[in-house]
């Protein structure tokens, strides 16, 4: 026999696509995930691996690879916000999910501070989390955080559903009424 030797996770190759199809299926809303950087600036990071986990305490949870640059911030911070975007709102997650070298500069967004972390305005709800576990888990961290400031308001979501932003169908918001999809955009 000749020919290269097969990495450890080649034969998981076609796993891994099938894995990325089958998750594109899966409706999520689009929240953004803040933290801060050194010099104060605000940072922001699209992020639909996000969910509620207890209700006594407050807990929720976000999933962050570890080569994103909000991993490292809320490493050293163990703060983070999280908004869950309106329908509104997909500028804002379309710029919140390019790496920031390619972020618009002249895109600016408005935020406001709910206790330590600033959070989205427009959002449909944010949250302010303290960490209080980190899990490592394959590429990514499950950093579970207890919520300690919410803001609620009313609206219709912004959707992420096979590889394109959505709207609910039926509902007024940026769809007009009528399920409309977004920019494509692989991730
Ligand atoms: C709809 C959508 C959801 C995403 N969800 C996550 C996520 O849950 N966790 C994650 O690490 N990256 C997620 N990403 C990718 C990040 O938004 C993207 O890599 C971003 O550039 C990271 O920024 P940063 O490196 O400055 O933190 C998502 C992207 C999109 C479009």
């Amino acid at each position: 026999m000749s020919g290269p030797i097969p990495g450890p996770a080649d034969h998981l190759l076609p796993l891994r696509n099938e894995f990325r199809s089958a998750w594109s299926r899966f409706a999520t809303g689009v929240t953004v995930i803040t933290t801060v950087e050194p010099d104060g600036a605000v940072h922001g990071m699209t992020a639909n691996g996000v969910t509620s986990v207890s209700l006594s305490p407050p807990l929720a949870l976000a999933c962050v690879g570890h080569e994103r640059n909000t991993h490292a911030l809320i490493r050293s911070s163990k703060k983070f916000g999280i908004s869950i975007l309106s329908a509104g709102q997909q500028t804002v997650a379309a710029h919140f999910a390019l790496p920031p070298e390619r972020r618009n500069p002249a895109s600016q967004f408005e935020f406001v501070h709910l206790n330590s972390v600033p959070v989205l305005k427009g959002a449909l709800a944010a949250m302010d989390c303290r960490v209080v576990a980190a899990h490592e888990a394959g590429d990514h961290t499950i950093f579970i955080a207890e919520v300690e400031r919410i803001e609620v308001t009313d609206g219709d979501p912004l959707l992420w559903f096979a590889g394109e932003f959505a709207y609910l169908a039926g509902r007024s918001g940026a769809a007009g009424g009528r399920q409309a999809r977004g920019r494509r955009r692989g991730s």
